[in-house]
C-alpha cells in the first residue's frame, strides 16, 4: 500500500525537487502540497509550486496556500538563487482557497489524518497556527518526517539551519507537540550531495521529472547554490525509505533568544541532560541508495 503524505514547501529549487519525488514514486501517494513563506514571499513560493507540479504531470495534486510571514518576527530575504522563478512555463493550475493551516486541521481530524505523514521542508509556520487552533491535531497526525535543523553546525548562521531560523517560534511549537518527528538536518543532506554523474544518470531517465529535476539541479548547481546538496529531496528519500537514514533519539530545544543562537536546534547529543528525547535525529544517510530512490520516483510517470 502506498504511504500517504503531505508536503509543506517553501519552494526553492530543492523544494520543487522533493516534489517531484514525493509525487512520482511509486511508494508514495502525495496527498496534497501547503505552501509557505521561507525562500521567497509566499507569492513566488506558491507561484513556483504550481509551475512544478504542471509541468511535472501532477495538476492532480491540490496546492493550499499558507502563511506569509513567521508568527512572530519578520520575513527573513532568503537567497537570491532560491528566489527565483523557476524555469519552468506560467501555471494554469489555480490554488485551493482554503488557507493551509485550515486544510491541515480539516484533514488531520478526517479519518485519513492518522494514516498520513506530514513533511514540512520549509519554516514550519502552517503547522504551529494548525496545532494553536486545533491542538488535539497533535494525537492525530503519525509522525513529521522534516528538513529542519542542524545538531552541529547550521548554514543561515553559524548556529542555526535555515528552515528553523526562518521561523524559530513555529519550530519550538511544533518540536514541543508531542509528534514523533523525523529530523533530516544539515547533518545529513551533507552526506547526500548529487553529482553531475547522478544528474546525468537523472537525465537519461528522461521522463519529465527526471529532464525538470536534473533542469533544476543544474541551475542551483551553475549559480553556486547548493554544490550538489538538494537538502528537501533527502526528507523525501528518508520517508519513502527510513532505513536509509541513520537516527539517534535526542532531546532537541529550538532557541528563541540568544542574539548568536537565535533559530538553533538545540540537541542533547549525549543525553547527558537526562530529558526525554522528543527527536529523531538523522545523523547517516546511505548515499547510494537516495540516489537509486531518486532515480526510481523520478524515473516513474
Ligand atoms: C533549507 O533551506 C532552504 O533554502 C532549502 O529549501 C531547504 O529547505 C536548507 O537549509
Ligand atoms: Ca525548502
Amino acid at each position: 500500500m502506498k504511504r500517504k503524505i503531505i508536503l509543506d514547501v517553501d519552494t526553492g529549487g530543492d523544494d520543487a525537487v522533493a516534489t517531484l519525488l514525493a509525487g512520482h514514486h511509486p511508494a508514495l501517494e502525495l496527498v496534497a502540497v501547503a505552501v509557505t513563506h521561507g525562500n521567497a514571499p509566499l507569492t513566488i513560493t506558491l507561484d513556483n509550486t504550481l509551475r512544478v507540479l504542471e509541468a511535472g504531470g501532477l495538476s492532480r495534486v491540490p496546492v493550499y496556500p499558507g502563511a506569509d510571514r513567521p508568527l512572530v518576527a519578520d520575513p527573513l530575504p532568503g537567497d537570491a538563487v532560491q528566489r527565483a522563478i523557476l524555469p519552468l512555463p506560467a501555471p494554469t493550475l489555480a490554488p485551493q482557497t482554503q488557507h493551509a493551516a485550515l486544510f491541515l486541521v480539516d484533514y488531520y481530524m478526517s479519518l485519513d489524518g492518522p494514516s498520513t505523514i506530514y513533511a514540512p521542508t520549509g519554516p514550519q509556520t502552517n503547522l504551529a497556527l494548525a496545532l494553536r487552533l486545533e491542538p488535539r491535531l497533535a494525537a492525530r497526525i503519525p509522525r513529521i518526517v522534516t528538513m529542519a535543523g542542524a545538531y552541529l553546525e547550521g548554514n543561515c548562521t553559524p548556529s542555526a539551519e535555515f528552515n528553523v531560523v526562518a521561523d524559530p517560534e513555529a519550530a519550538r511549537v511544533v518540536f514541543n507537540a508531542g509528534i514523533p518527528i523525523t529530523m533530516v538536518g544539515l547533518e545529513v543532506t551533507g552526506q547526500a550531495r548529487i553529482t553531475p554523474h547522478d544528474v546525468a544518470r537523472m537525465r537519461a531517465c528522461n521522463t519529465p521529472s527526471a529532464r525538470i529535476a536534473a533542469d533544476i539541479i543544474d541551475f542551483i548547481n551553475t549559480a553556486g547554490w547548493s554544490a550538489g546538496e538538494i537538502y528537501d529531496a533527502c526528507a523525501v528519500a528518508a520517508l519513502i525509505e527510513p532505513p536509509i537514514l541513520t537516527t539517534k533519539a535526542m532531546r532537541v530545544d529550538i532557541e528563541l533568544r540568544g542574539e548568536l543562537t537565535r533559530g538553533r536546534t538545540v540537541a542533547d547529543i549525549s543525553g547527558r541532560q537526562k530529558k526525554e528525547p522528543n527527536v529523531d535525529v538523522g545523523v547517516g544517510i546511505n548515499r547510494g541508495r537516495f540516489i537509486e530512490i531518486m532515480l526510481e520516483g523520478l524515473g516513474s510517470v
